[in-house]
């Protein structure tokens, strides 16, 4: 069972300040961050809490203010302990008031955008008022204000990009960008196929494939309703729009083979597994890689062996959060550079999104309440949009 933050001491003494509270907009602000204490379904594990002012910042270190911050698919199954990467435990009262040594809380949120608020002795490169994303896995972004080491942070240009786009850059366009420079060569005028093409990263593989001059086709589940989905798609520059459906039709690869001029396909992008994966596999042609990254459909992948022997086909995974680890400083910030300057240039969309704003005036069971229920409705598919959650500072009591 999960254990209920209210029932323990401290806790119950922030929550019960926090639900009693007459807010007054004068007064000092607090902060607010998104916790648990145990695995589970983030619709009954997460809670608000409130903490207090952070102290200024130690050497090496500076003061974050979240402006914006996603709630990814890998957050859901981070929370449900089913994610290899995971928040370190926060057990620092002296510093952040956040959790205690009997009682340590993860503050959840991989992603997201903060403005540098304070800096401290021996920073290097950063100022009040920049812009930075994380440069480290799950440092608990789902917060108003929290202190990190400077080099777990990479600052933005000064200017040209939205919240959204800050909010959302570590992520997933890294993921499009290096899964399509990464594993074949592929030239002006090649193909590439996907599914989940409309998930975030499959939109931004379809905008970063048009700009380098590649062709896609792209296989997204059917729906009632798909012409708003293909227009949207296509106006990205997607080249084919399909359904799932449309890979057990016998005259599709006499169709592609049309589309693309009897060239073969070596590039596959796989974020759902199951059967449309086997299906989109066999599209491929010599030599050619398939590249899985999610597993959306919760369905394993099983390829014929015959891809294997007679096409060369190899199969990979990708993890960015592997990549991160494996790539200098250097790398990563001129990865970064890249993707802001054509998300600057209009080339990359931030996702089509739904800001979710918790207030000064909330209290932390209201707000416990509310994120408790976009992850129920996310659970139900009822959001279509990217969730960017923006945690405003809690007004003190009056
Ligand atoms: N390996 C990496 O480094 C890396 C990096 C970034 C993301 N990812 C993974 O990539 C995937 C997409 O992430 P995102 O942020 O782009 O997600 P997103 O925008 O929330 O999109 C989710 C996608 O999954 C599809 N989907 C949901 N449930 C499905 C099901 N039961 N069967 C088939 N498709 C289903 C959705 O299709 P509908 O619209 O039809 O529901 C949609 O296309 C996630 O698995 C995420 O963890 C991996």
């Amino acid at each position: 069972m999960p254990i209920s933050l209210s029932s323990t001491p401290m806790f119950s003494r922030i929550i019960s300040q926090s639900s009693s509270r007459a807010f007054s907009t004068s007064s000092a602000l607090l902060n607010r961050c998104i916790v648990y204490t145990q695995n589970g379904d983030p619709a009954q594990v997460l809670s608000a809490i409130t903490y207090p002012k952070l102290p200024s910042p130690p050497p090496n270190t500076v003061n974050l203010k979240f402006l914006l911050s996603p709630i990814n698919p890998a957050d859901i199954n981070t929370i449900e302990g089913v994610y290899p990467s995971r928040p370190k435990p926060t057990s620092n009262i002296a510093t952040s008031g956040l959790g205690s040594q009997d009682q340590p809380v993860f503050v959840g949120g991989n992603e997201g955008l903060a403005q540098v608020v304070d800096v401290g002795e021996g920073v290097q490169g950063l100022e009040n008022g920049d812009w930075v994303v994380m440069d480290q896995p799950q440092l608990g972004t789902w917060s108003t204000s929290r202190n990190v080491p400077f080099h777990g942070v990479i600052k933005l240009p000064a200017s040209g990009l939205t919240e959204a786009h800050g909010a959302t850059m570590t992520v997933n366009p890294t993921t499009a960008y290096n899964m399509l420079d990464g594993f074949v060569k592929l030239q002006e005028g090649d193909w590439v196929v996907q599914n989940g093409a409309n998930s975030a990263v499959g939109q931004l593989v379809i905008q970063i494939a048009k700009e380098r001059g590649l062709n896609t086709i792209n296989f997204v589940r059917s729906r009632d309703d798909m012409g708003p989905l293909v227009t949207h798609l296509e106006s990205l520059g997607a080249t084919k729009v399909l359904t799932y459906d449309d890979l057990n039709d016998r005259s599709l690869r006499s169709k592609i083979k049309e589309w693309t001029g009897g060239q073969d396909i070596r590039l596959a992008l796989n974020c759902v597994g199951g059967d449309p994966t086997t299906a989109m596999a066999k599209l491929l042609g010599q030599d050619s890689h398939l590249v899985s990254y999610g597993a959306m459909s919760k369905k394993p992948l099983s390829l014929p062996t015959s891809l294997h022997i007679f096409k060369n086909l190899t199969s990979h995974g990708f993890w960015q959060t592997n990549w991160s680890r494996t790539h200098s400083r250097t790398e990563k910030e001129e990865l970064i550079t890249k993707l802001a300057e054509m998300m600057k240039e209009g080339k990359l969309k931030a996702p089509e999104h739904t800001i979710i704003t918790i207030g000064p005036q909330v209290s932390d069971e209201e707000a416990t309440e509310k994120v408790r229920s976009i992850f129920a409705e996310m659970a139900e598919g009822k959001f279509r949009k990217k969730v960017l959650l923006k945690l405003e500072e809690p007004a003190a009591c009056a």
